[in-house]
């Protein structure tokens, strides 16, 4: 058969070592018990620069002198010069025809002068690579050692019979594609290399081969060789007569060690007990928990699958912070270390297998999830998904973090995955199989193959109907949220309907960081900047952190929809919910405070005793003022003993709003009918009205372009799919929609009545009938404020609008502001559980949002009130409206596809719109909720403008 060696599916490894649980040997029982296997003299770490010769095609080895240089170990070789990096999502990067790759296949030789220590020689000695794409040959001092496939896998060999003592010459040839590559189609950038350590073991000549602890709420017990060591948390003896149990929020952890021969293996082990209740909850040691959890890739712009072991550890401090207790390691076993952080901060973890073939959706002509063609029903297939999730479990089976094994994702579900689920639960009883490609069994989704009923992105409806049938096992979302920016802005809808029910354990936001690779001049690029073939574009970019980890408004509304208090509050009683499940609230304070027109007037704080899942009531004693003249409420803090606040609510007061200083006179006004304009004069002032399109030109000098009405903003990844089918685009004519992004405002009557200007005036979009008509009226007073209202009507037919309001163009030099309303990071309807309302300085430079791929953002919802830098101000009248305040117009972000390519227009844009549609998530989720919709067709607005 015409067959490579790295084709088939029969010979996935050679000379490997059979999988094992993770763990390092040490010399001594004091060395042991640090943990700190980088100083163990029985491990040698050969990460650093390492040769590289790269080859296009590997046939081309040995004919060719290939591309060399030195590469770093562990990274990718497409972030170091090689090749070039490849985002897509699931369509296979070649032709779908397994088990044959592309005939051109990528060849990376890595090699390295190691001198063995001298303490390595008479015994055995191990080389591990953790984490290899797409595959391994292994050779040392030119002879062939092994093979290894399966990239988030470890790979380990027997390196005894191969070395010498002095300088050993150990050479790994790397190939771009194998037959794995067809279980390896996740959504993210296609990289190759060691893009995980590589060490080297020396071990007794007879070892143990494998550590297996067996631990729940009661026992913690070893089966195999040697001596069995138990220590506590403070390295003494452990006695387990009243045994501290593990949680993430209270993440106690023993010390196991075990002694063999020279050999003392640490491990770390948290005494845990996972069920699921008859109501369909995730018991942890007996408590009904909810998972507050994120997906999370290996991603990193520099390194791609590679992240340093520091950059790690801050991560999962980050997401502890954000009240984040879960991770879904989308969608492959992470590096080892990762394990070991979430045993010891206290992280949920659900494991996933390195198993994706999302491809075969699409390697026909039509969409396809059923079909014996997929891998997973294909018998031929069969030890290939075992290997990976064997290989999974084996490594992973002592971490107290992992509470769920995961099949993988997204490759249907066939034969293979039910042998697979089978393997494990034979395996290990102690915890329960997710997969969310169940829901393709055929011929009923969800067979008993897996414990609990596992969802990407369902509508809300669809999640309280699985929460009210009868299949009692628990319902994951796995996937939910599509954080792709600037959203998502759906998370409370959720999550009011999660602690609603038992049976929803909670879920996984999809995903944790943007991926995308820097350019030399650190420009982040994304899918088809790299002249793939083919591609997904920026959907890579669609974290809920940006690639560096920095947070955006969205980081922030999970934390807070995450956060473990909930509060309540009737003027007099305040209610406080512990939302926690292991933590009493009496170890945080509770600070309350009144702020009065953004000023805060009134302080206090108690300890709150309240048991996990249990709320208690008091009377607070406020000093509440008599009046305000922009708002007052209470704001209440959760601060632990670092002074961290945890968790934070407001709700409003009921104090009467007072505008002081109105002017209500216009005695000295004139208002004259001149050539175009309609000139407004008074004592210290002029304003002009455009008679043709009824807008505003000119504010007293203060704005310096005429005032727009416009229902446009630069569409949001989320809605991305409604452009062309909904709102329309003026440069696509073939489309339906109203062609929003290019409008025309026409006024037809006017009418000057005393103080007044009232007047009839339309919207429409190019080539389209007026999507809005509407009457306005403005009034002028003698301190040169305008008081304006207006009643529209939508056209019955027109879509639904993605805003609607003014644009004022203002100079460059009146680029702060101050503002009263939601902040200060961006808010939008559907996206403010985060954010107070309050008094708020910014500037139109500070409320850029470096999304990736540039979009509408900077927006802030119940805003009241807005002041420019040159006096200019904006105040509601009757209902609040929102702002926006930027360096771009919409169209100019419209344009962009980087942010490298965005132009900074010449004046500043202040919108003051009376709505902008919510951001939602239904880039792959439901569609907005109608509440988030500027559905009504009746529209009023109306604010007030003072100078
Ligand atoms: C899911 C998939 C993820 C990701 C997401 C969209 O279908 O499991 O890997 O592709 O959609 O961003
Ligand atoms: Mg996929």
């Amino acid at each position: 058969m015409n067959i490579r060696k790295y084709e088939n599916l029969n010979q996935l490894s050679i000379n490997r070592e059979p999988a094992r649980t993770h763990y390092i040997p040490f010399s001594g029982l004091q060395e042991a018990l640090t943990g700190d296997y980088k100083k163990s003299h029985y491990y040698y770490l050969l990460n650093g620069k390492w040769d590289f010769v790269f080859y296009e095609k590997d046939t081309d080895e040995g004919k060719t002198a290939g591309k060399s240089g030195k590469i770093d170990v562990p990274c990718c070789w497409q972030l170091q010069g090689y090749d070039f990096p490849w985002y897509t999502n699931c369509f296979y990067p070649f032709p779908v025809d397994p088990p044959y790759v592309p005939v051109d296949n990528p060849l990376g030789v890595y090699s390295k002068n190691v001198e063995l220590p001298k303490s390595f020689e008479n015994r055995r000695t191990y080389i591990v690579f953790e984490g290899v794409s797409s595959c391994l040959e292994l050779y040392v001092n030119g002879s062939f050692v092994g093979y290894s496939t399966g990239s988030h896998l470890p790979a380990e060999f027997e390196l005894t019979d191969y070395l010498t003592p002095g300088t050993n010459i150990i050479c790994a040839k790397v190939r771009k594609w194998c037959v794995g590559s067809y279980l390896e189609d996740q959504d993210f950038f296609r990289l190759s290399g060691i893009f995980r350590d590589v060490y080297l073991l020396s071990r007794d000549i007879d070892h143990i081969e494998d550590v297996e602890i067996y631990s729940d709420d009661k026992k913690i017990e070893y089966n195999g060789k040697g001596e069995f060591m138990l220590f506590d948390a403070d390295g003494n003896p452990a006695n387990l007569d009243n045994p501290i149990l593990w949680n993430a929020e209270k993440p106690y952890l023993y010390t196991a060690v075990i002694k063999y021969g020279n050999e003392y293996i640490p491990q770390k082990i948290g005494m845990r007990k996972i069920e699921i209740s008859p109501l369909g909850e995730l018991l942890i040691n007996g408590v009904s928990v909810k998972l507050k959890g994120v997906n999370r890739h290996d991603t990193h712009p520099k390194y791609g699958y590679y992240m340093p072991d520091n950059e790690i550890k801050d991560e999962l401090l980050i997401m502890k912070k954000l009240n984040i207790n879960c991770i879904r390691t989308s969608h492959y076993p992470p590096t080892p270390y990762l394990l070991n952080l979430c045993d010891e901060l206290g992280i949920y973890i659900v494991d996933e297998t390195d198993i994706e073939s999302h491809g075969f959706v699409r390697c026909k002509s039509k969409w396809s999830m059923s079909g014996n063609y997929w891998l997973t029903r294909r018998p031929e297939w069969k030890n290939a998904f075992l290997d990976r999730q064997i290989r999974m479990v084996e490594r992973d089976k002592n971490h107290s973090c992992v509470i769920f094994w995961s099949l993988g994702n997204e490759s249907s579900f066939g034969e293979n995955h039910a042998a697979m689920s089978e393997w494990t639960k034979n395996r290990d009883k102690t915890r329960p199989v997710h997969y969310e490609g169940a829901n393709y069994a055929e011929p009923a989704p969800n067979p008993d193959s897996v414990d609990m009923r596992s969802y990407m992105y369902p509508s809300y409806q669809e999640v309280e109907a699985l929460a009210q049938d009868e299949d009692m096992r628990p319902v994951f979302l796995c996937e939910y949220s599509h954080a792709i920016n600037p959203g998502p802005g759906d998370l409370k809808d959720y999550w009011d309907i999660i602690y609603k029910y038992p049976k929803l354990i909670g879920g996984c936001v999809w995903e944790w960081a943007d991926h995308t690779v820097l350019d030399k001049n650190n420009n982040p690029l994304y899918g088809g900047d790299f002249g793939e073939p083919i591609h997904s574009g920026h959907f890579c970019c669609d974290g809920i952190v940006y690639p560096d980890r920095s947070i955006k408004a969205a980081t922030l509304e999970m934390r807070a929809i995450y956060q473990n208090i909930k509060t309540e509050f009737n003027g007099k009683t305040l209610t406080v919910y512990n939302l926690f499940d292991f933590t009493n609230l009496n170890q945080y304070t509770l600070y309350w405070s009144v702020e009065t027109d953004g000023i805060v007037t009134y302080t206090g704080n108690c300890t709150v005793d309240i048991p996990p899942h249990c709320n208690e009531k008091w009377n607070l004693d406020l000093n509440i003022p008599e009046k305000c003249s922009l708002g007052c409420y209470l704001n209440i803090n959760l601060v632990d003993k670092d002074g961290f606040s945890v968790a934070e609510t407001q709700h409003k007061l009921e104090v009467p709003v007072v505008k002081e200083n109105i002017c209500n006179t216009s005695s000295n006004i004139s208002i004259t009918d001149e050539d175009e304009v309609i000139k407004i004069t008074g004592e210290g002032f002029s304003h002009s009205l455009n008679k043709m399109t009824g807008m505003l030109d000119d504010i007293n000098g203060l704005n310096c372009k005429p005032t727009r009405l416009t229902a446009w903003r630069a569409v949001t990844d989320n809605e991305f799919r409604f452009l062309n089918s909904k709102w329309g685009f003026s440069e696509n004519m073939e489309q339906i929609g109203e062609n929003l992004d290019h409008t025309f405002e026409r006024c037809y009557e006017f009418e000057i009545v005393d103080n007044k200007i009232k007047l009839i005036a339309s919207v429409s979009g190019i080539s389209k009938e007026p999507f809005l008509r509407y009457t306005a009226e403005y009034s002028f007073f003698d301190d040169g404020s305008i008081d304006f209202k207006m009643n529209g009507k939508v056209r019955e037919d027109c879509v639904e609008l993605p805003r609607l309001g003014f644009e004022f163009a203002l100079p460059k030099d009146s680029a702060k502001f101050r503002y009263y309303g939601m902040g200060p990071e961006e808010t939008y309807c559907d996206m403010n559980g985060f954010a107070n309302i309050g008094l708020y300085e910014s500037s139109a430079k500070d409320e850029f949002k470096p999304y990736i791929y540039p979009q509408e953002h900077g927006n802030h919802f119940n805003v009241t009130c807005l002041e420019m830098e040159n006096g200019l101000c904006f105040t509601a009248t009757d209902k609040p409206f929102e702002i926006n305040v930027s360096e771009y117009t919409s169209d100019e972000i419209t344009k962009a596809a980087h942010i490298s390519d965005l132009k900074k227009s010449d004046f500043i844009t202040a919108r003051i719109d009376y709505k902008n549609r919510g951001v939602g998530s239904s880039a792959c989720g439901p569609a907005l909720l109608p509440q988030y919709c500027i559905t009504e067709k009746d529209i009023s607005f109306c604010f007030k403008i003072s100078i």
